[in-house]
């Protein structure tokens, strides 16, 4: 097959930032993506419907004036989240869910829940006014051993939590290993999950084999062979659990390439293309309208897009760097050839 037309798809986990860097990447996302659901780590984190309306507005100020993609946007749950405010986001338009980050698991992160089960009310509330629970699904005490901190996570806080509240909807964002692919298919419909394109692509040799590659370097951490196999089979199953998202996480060069470097993987800049890719290495590209374009959506209780995207086989050299008025920001697979190529949106 060399070209593949599909419904336009949404991405159901992306961080855009602020200022620079927004305007930097949005243009990226908006040429292929419907909708997305953004991320609230900013510093300070978004957590307030009222916060949330005054970046959703950034947004739409930094796209192109044809642009007709629609920013989703989530709160950052903290320790004081009140229910109030859960119930804002019930009946906000523009305000799609909360985000969970245990404090210190990542970028930005410091102001998230140290203690889970202190949030339990939080939890009893959005269940009982519909609103989805995105986790990152990680343990983060130091003494764990960081390629386990997500199937700890499972055993330790998300089996109990997703038995205290049948009802609510979870979805476990970036997924990464087999156990974690298990326990979504195994839970009921309430729990989803997003898988993004580098866990897909690549196991843990690429970040460290033959030279440290900071720019592999994303939280959850890439694992083992096995463990991304698991993880194309979940993807191009047709299991409607499994859906894209891609955490495309923009940093400025100099802050990934560097003795302390950030997390986050950029790949919004060809974000559907690397998802054919890693369809296509299994021969399942049949499978990626439904990851892509459906299920997310049918999630989130939203309507399907109803605009096309095509794909193309053919070539191209991804830029070595995308200009930034700060620095750059270097995407994956900089320099390098992808064999898709978006042609029509
Ligand atoms: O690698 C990551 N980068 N993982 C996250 O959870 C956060 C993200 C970021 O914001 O940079
Ligand atoms: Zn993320």
């Amino acid at each position: 097959m060399d070209k593949l037309t599909i419904r336009q798809p949404d991405d159901w986990h992306l961080h855009v930032r602020t200022g620079s860097i927004l305007k930097t990447v949005i243009g990226h996302t908006a040429k292929q993506f419907g909708r997305a659901i953004i991320m609230p780590n900013l510093k300070p984190p978004v957590t307030t419907v009222a916060q949330a309306l005054l970046y959703r507005q950034e947004i739409l100020a930094a796209l192109p004036r044809e642009s007709k993609f629609q920013p989703l946007m989530t709160l950052y749950l903290t320790a004081s989240t009140s229910v109030e405010e859960i119930k804002k986001v019930a009946d906000a338009e523009h305000v799609r869910a909360f985000k969970l980050y245990p404090a210190g698991a990542t970028t930005n992160s410091d102001a998230g829940v140290a203690d889970i089960e202190a949030a339990y009310p939080l939890f009893a509330a959005m269940e009982q006014y519909g609103v989805p629970l995105l986790l990152h699904g990680e343990v983060t005490d130091a003494e764990y051993d960081i390629f386990d901190r997500e199937k700890l996570f499972i055993d330790n806080k998300l089996s109990k939590l997703t038995r205290q509240f049948p009802a609510l909807r979870i979805v476990l964002e970036h997924l990464t290993t087999q156990e974690a692919v298990q326990f979504v298919e195994a839970a009921s419909e309430n729990i989803a999950a997003t898988i993004t394109p580098q866990h897909l692509l690549y196991n843990r040799n690429a970040i460290l084999a033959g030279g440290i590659r900071p720019h592999f370097y994303c939280l959850p951490i890439l694992k083992r062979e096995h463990h991304r196999q698991a993880l194309i089979k979940a993807a191009t199953s047709g299991n409607p659990k499994f859906f894209l998202g891609t955490d495309s996480a923009p940093h400025l060069t100099g802050l990934k390439e560097n003795s302390c470097g950030c997390a986050g993987c950029y790949s919004a800049h060809a974000a559907l293309e690397l998802y054919a890719e890693a369809f296509e290495q299994v021969g399942a590209l049949d499978k990626l309208e439904g990851f892509a374009s459906f299920y997310g959506a049918d999630f989130y209780g939203l309507p399907r897009n109803c605009a096309s995207v095509t794909l193309e086989k053919q070539a191209w050299i991804v830029p070595e760097a995308y200009a930034n008025t700060d620095d750059t920001i270097t995407p994956l697979r900089a320099g390098e050839s992808l064999a898709w190529r978006l042609v029509a949106a």
